[in-house]
C-alpha cells in the first residue's frame, strides 16, 4: 500500500456508501480533495493538474476516477479520468438515505457531504408532523431527512431543475413528494410572503451561497444574515422552534457569525434561548470552513 492510500479514510458506517476519503494535503498537492460516491471517486485540487500518481488505480480502488480543479469562479464540471463512464445520475447512501448523485450537472454534484452531521442532527430533532421549512434547498437532502423523520418539509430554492432533482430524491426513497411542499423563487421573498399569511414552522434551515445574484437582487452572507434570519425567525410557531443556520464563508469566524445571528433574532422579537454548534465531520481535517449554529428560539 501505498503512503497516500494508507491515508485514505473509511466510510463513517456501513450504511453510507459516500464520504470524503482523503482531505489535505498529499500526493506532492497542498490542497487534495477525494470524494467518493459509491465506489466513484471525485479528486478535486486547486493547483496543477490531475495527479499523475492517482493514475490506473481503477478499477482497483475505484469504480471510476474523476477530476475537477477547485475553483468556484471556474465552476467546471467533472472530467471522466478512467473506469466507468457514468451516463445518468446515480444513488448514493448516506446513513441509509438515497440521493441521486450526477457526475454532469456541472461544479456540484447533487449532495454536500460537509452538511452529514447537520443532516444527522435533524433527524435526531424532528419530532412526529413538525412543520420545517428548508430554504435555499438545492437538492433537498434536509428535506428528505425531515420526511424520513416523520416531519413535513417546505424546500425552497431558486432553481426549479434542483427542486426537481430534490423531487427524485424523494421518491427514491418511497417518500412522495405531493405530501409536501416546494416553493420556486427567491428566499427573501417568500419568507416576508410566509409572515404575511401567518404560516409558521417548527424549524427553518438557512444554508444560503456564500454570494447569489438574483436579478437585481443581491444575497451576501456578510451583509444580509442578520435580515435573513430575522425573517426566518419571524416564521417561526410562537410556542418555539428552531433555527439551523449554517455559513460556509471562509472569511466569517464563528465569533462574528453567532452575534449577527442573535442580532436577527432579537430584531424580530424573539428570544435565543439555546445555542449549540455543529463540528465538521472529521474527515473534513484541519479545515473548519463551515459555521453552523442550532438557535432554540422564544
Ligand atoms: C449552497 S446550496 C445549498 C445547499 C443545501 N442547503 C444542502 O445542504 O444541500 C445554495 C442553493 O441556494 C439556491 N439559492 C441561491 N440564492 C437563492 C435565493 N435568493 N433564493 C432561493 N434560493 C437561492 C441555489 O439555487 C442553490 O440551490
Amino acid at each position: 500500500m501505498t503512503q497516500w492510500e494508507s491515508q485514505l479514510q473509511a466510510m463513517p458506517n456501513s450504511q453510507t456508501t459516500t464520504g470524503r476519503v482523503l482531505h489535505g494535503s498529499a500526493l506532492g498537492r497542498s490542497d487534495i480533495r477525494i470524494d467518493q460516491f459509491d465506489g466513484h471517486w471525485l479528486v478535486q485540487t486547486r493547483d496543477g493538474d490531475f495527479p499523475n500518481e492517482l493514475r490506473n488505480i481503477a478499477p482497483r480502488l475505484a469504480r471510476s476516477v474523476w477530476w475537477k480543479k477547485l475553483d468556484k469562479d471556474a465552476k467546471s464540471a467533472p472530467e471522466w479520468v478512467e473506469g466507468e463512464k457514468l451516463t445518468a445520475p446515480f444513488p448514493v447512501k448516506e446513513n441509509d438515505t438515497d440521493y441521486l448523485i450526477d457526475f454532469a450537472a456541472g461544479y456540484s454534484q447533487g449532495l454536500f457531504l460537509d452538511q452529514r452531521l447537520n443532516r444527522e442532527k435533524l433527524h435526531e430533532k424532528i419530532q412526529a408532523d413538525d412543520r420545517v421549512l428548508n430554504c435555499f434547498a438545492y437538492t433537498c437532502s434536509f428535506s428528505v431527512v425531515t420526511a424520513q423523520a416523520g416531519g413535513i418539509a417546505t424546500s425552497m430554492d431558486l432553481s426549479p431543475r434542483y427542486l426537481e432533482w430534490g423531487k427524485e430524491n424523494f421518491r427514491i426513497n418511497q417518500i412522495d413528494p405531493d405530501d409536501h411542499y416546494f416553493c420556486k423563487g427567491d428566499v427573501m421573498d417568500w419568507l416576508k410572503r410566509f409572515a404575511r399569511q401567518g404560516r409558521t414552522f417548527r424549524g427553518v434551515i438557512l444554508d444560503p451561497p456564500t454570494f447569489s445574484r438574483n436579478g437585481k437582487k443581491i444575497f451576501k452572507v456578510e451583509n444580509d444574515y442578520t435580515e435573513l434570519v430575522r425573517l426566518a425567525a419571524s416564521v417561526l410557531d410562537e410556542s418555539g422552534g428552531w433555527l439551523l443556520c449554517s455559513t460556509n464563508h471562509h472569511q466569517l469566524h464563528p465569533w462574528q457569525f453567532e452575534p449577527m445571528l442573535c442580532e436577527g433574532v432579537d430584531l424580530a422579537d424573539r428570544y435565543v434561548n439555546k445555542v449549540e454548534t455543529t463540528p465538521m465531520p472529521p474527515e473534513f481535517e484541519g479545515d473548519d470552513y463551515l459555521k453552523s449554529f442550532w438557535l432554540d428560539v422564544e
